[in-house]
């Protein structure tokens, strides 16, 4: 769909499904439970869901709403609502943003990618479990392994971006989502039944407040930007297409509701796993990568085939979950090369995959021969990886924010999220939205922000 031919999804389900596909990936299975891991398990959950309900939400219905009503790609949603203004600018770090982010992503979409090949060869269901935790730190310690595996992730990105296959991606998605759903459960069963777990379970479910300081708020409040793809226009793209007469508070509501459940339910699949296996709660981002080959390989133990056959559909569906975030983001890169400085569709895709690979490989390393080359106290993909969400996404969303609370006019605004006064959204919800937006969410996200970067 480009930019002069504006489409509408079909229906607000088609909608919430392609908002859903970009924003449940990587961000809900391997980064949520190693958030948690990190800062003191349940207590960030806890900040994670009032981060979510009280300020990831209603960013959600900015950004939406600038997107539905300019009907642009993020720098023409600018110049449309605001001409002449310096607010087009944003579009630029919107760009950053998403490239940042592919160059680290597209390691973590590496390990699956290797997963699913260690899987395909049976070397993860059935192994040993106490050898198991290992299988990671060999893989991720090979220099030549690990940046095969970035590259060939990213390159596969680049290549759905260019050969416009992204239809036929979203129609697998469809499948494997729903598979990868079903899957997670069943983990997350086996997981807690697992020897050992309990511990895991309460460290869930039993809240730590006194772990949870100003670093744990900002990461509660990037994760949750993180997973609902906020902050970098991706929403804002989607919403260009979206039809006048759906919802765009539901469509918040259904997007932040399914991306939640299955963050919480890889949290409660991966952490009691975690406790029985000894694994360190605060490993980081190995954490998830750690723990899956251990709980596959005490599937494996009893019913071999079944195991098996379960971690192989768990990496082909993880892997395609990771690729259609990955698509989402890349393309906000290569449309913006090619709508405003003119680029062909294919001179984008190399400027934007050439640098990504050499970034990625720096990433990649960052786990072996660069575990130790460090900057501000953080590997090059730790930095990556908080630069994108706790700085460029918040800085982001906090824009967008600023600028339909402050910019647009009320009229429009109440317009957008009522459409038109047609739907039955008491003035009362909408008076608390608006003022959530100009007087509440500004400041916190600021105060956030601050005391996270002095403390
Ligand atoms: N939300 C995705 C995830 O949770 O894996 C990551 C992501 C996709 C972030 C697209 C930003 C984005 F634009």
């Amino acid at each position: 769909m480009s930019a002069t031919h504006r489409e509408n999804f079909g229906s607000s389900f088609t909608f919430i499904m392609a908002m859903a596909g970009s924003a449940i990936g990587l961000g809900n299975i391997w980064r949520f439970p190693y958030m948690v891991g990190e800062h003191g398990g349940g207590a960030f959950i806890i900040a994670y869901i009032i981060c979510g309900v009280l300020i990831a939400i209603p960013c959600f219905v900015c950004e939406a709403l600038i997107g539905r009503r300019a009907r642009q790609g993020v720098v023409g949603a600018f110049r449309k609502i605001a001409p002449g203004s310096g607010w087009r600018w944003i579009g630029g770090m919107c760009v950053l943003t998403s490239f940042v982010i592919v160059c680290f992503y597209s390691v973590v979409g590496g390990w699956s990618l290797d997963f699913l090949l260690r899987s395909l060869a049976g070397k993860l269901a059935g192994g040993n479990p106490e050898a198991a935790t290992g299988v990671f730190s060999g893989m991720a310690s090979s220099p030549v392994e690990s940046v095969a595996m970035m590259a060939a992730f990213m390159v596969i990105t680049a290549l759905i971006v260019l050969g416009g296959v992204k239809k036929g991606i979203e129609k697998f998605t469809k499948l494997t989502m729903p598979m990868l759903f079903v899957l997670m459960i069943l983990i997350m069963v086996f997981s807690c039944l697992l020897p050992g777990a309990g511990e895991g379970v309460k460290y869930l479910v039993k809240p730590d407040f006194s772990k949870l300081d100003g670093a744990g708020w900002a990461a509660a409040l990037g994760q949750a930007f993180f997973s609902m793809s906020l902050g970098m226009g991706t929403v804002l793209i989607y919403s260009s297409f979206m039809k006048k007469e759906d919802s765009i508070l539901g469509s918040g509501l259904w997007t932040a509701g399914s991306d939640t459940m299955f963050a919480l339910i890889s949290g409660f699949a991966i952490m009691p796993a975690v406790f029985s296996a000894g694994i360190e709660p605060t490993a980081g981002p190995p954490l998830v990568y750690e723990t899956l080959p251990y709980i596959f390989a005490e599937m494996g133990v009893d019913a071999p085939v079944l195991g098996y056959a379960i971690t192989l559909a768990f990496f082909l569906a993880i892997l395609t979950a990771a690729l259609t975030s990955s698509i989402s983001m890349f393309e906000v890169c290569v449309e913006h090369a090619v709508e405003q400085y003119r680029f062909k569709r294919w001179q984008a895709v190399l400027a934007f995959l050439a640098p990504g690979l050499a970034l990625g490989v720096l990433c990649a390393l960052s786990f072996g021969p660069l575990k130790d080359v460090k900057l501000f106290d953080k590997t090059i993909f730790d930095l990556f990886d908080y630069a994108s969400s706790n700085i460029l996404m918040t800085l982001g969303a906090l824009v967008f924010v600023l600028f339909v609370g402050w910019r647009m006019k009320k009229a429009d605004v109440r317009d957008e999220i009522t459409n038109g006064g047609t739907l039955r959204l008491g003035t009362s919800v909408f008076n608390v939205l608006y003022f959530l937006i100009r007087w509440i969410i500004p400041p916190a996200i600021i105060v956030i922000f601050v005391s996270n970067l002095l403390g």
